[in-house]
């Protein structure tokens, strides 16, 4: 049910220089955010049979498996990504005015979900979003100092969980009503937002174990097996996923509402405890919906 193998692909060389060229075009990846947000910043590539042969299969793919892992591509502070994340066609979400790219470090002193290195859940972004993102795309910049034993990375294509839930156990049934039958709700740790509704609908998913359980606790609903049905959830999604780990540059193109991400526990190697460490560290960068 994972498929045969990662859908991985190593970019073309020249593909690679085209897209390194338009890059250095951007001082600053402010200026290459700008421009990706007041026009198609990948526009120069439009004439490239490569690039556009590129887009094809890293879509295809997307919509075939829920996710692409693209290697080769050289860390610049997210201008290559943000040229990556116009193969979608859509427009950038902002996490504030004018900023696209985040940038995550790992840290043995925070318990914040995106940058902990504690194991993470398999999970969607934006999920009590009003409309969540449809496509993430994550670019590593640091590789964990643990690895390959550490940051192990997972994607869930979410076809594949709900039938490897819907031929288990009756555990299983029971997530899979969660699923698709109950309306449940959403909510976010920093703010007063909740989501409510069903968590699969019309072939789509929006999930995050953490915010099933800070909405179960800030509405007092007190679900007795909810604990339950997500470990039931993490296996299903561990059944159906292969494991891989990103090098510097190397970038996963993932459905938001297609696929389950997932990352494993991290490391760090302290150079001047407690102040000074190396760890994992990355870019992301949300798009909002289709283009013409
Ligand atoms: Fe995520």
């Amino acid at each position: 049910m994972t498929g045969t193998c990662l859908p991985e692909i190593g970019l073309d060389p020249s593909l690679k220089a085209e897209i390194d060229s338009l890059a250095v075009t951007f001082a600053t990846v402010d200026a290459a955010e700008a421009v990706a947000l007041r026009s198609d910043i990948g526009a120069p590539l439009k004439t490239s049979r490569r690039w556009l042969t590129f887009c094809d299969i890293a879509r295809s793919t997307i919509e075939q498996r829920g996710y692409i892992v693209i290697r080769g591509l050289t860390p610049d502070e997210g201008r290559s990504l943000l040229i990556l994340g116009s193969a979608f066609g859509g427009p950038f979400d902002t996490y504030k005015p004018g900023r696209i790219v985040k940038r995550f470090r790992m840290s043995p002193w925070t318990t914040e979900l995106s940058h902990t290195t504690r194991t993470g859940d398999f999970h969607t972004d934006g999920n009590v979003s009003e409309t969540p993102p449809i496509w993430t795309a994550i670019q590593c910049e640091c590789e964990d100092p643990g690895a390959p034993e550490y940051a192990e990375q997972r994607v869930a294509f979410l076809p594949q969980v709900l039938a490897r839930l819907a031929s288990g156990n009756p555990a299983d049934g029971e997530a899979l009503t969660l699923l698709t039958e109950e309306v449940v709700a959403l909510a976010h740790e920093r703010n007063t937002a909740t989501w409510r509704g069903l968590l699969v609908q019309n072939g789509t998913i929006r999930y995050h174990p953490h915010s099933l359980r800070v909405a179960d606790s800030r509405l007092r609903v007190g679900r007795p097996n909810l604990d339950s049905i997500i470990a039931t959830i993490h296996r299903a999604s561990v059944d159906v996923s292969l494991p891989f780990h990103t090098r510097p540059g190397d970038t996963v193109l993932v459905s938001n509402l297609t696929a389950l991400h997932f990352r494993g526990a991290c490391s760090v190697r302290f150079t001047r405890f407690p102040s000074e460490f190396e760890s994992r560290s990355l870019y992301v960068l949300h798009v909002k919906g289709s283009g013409a």
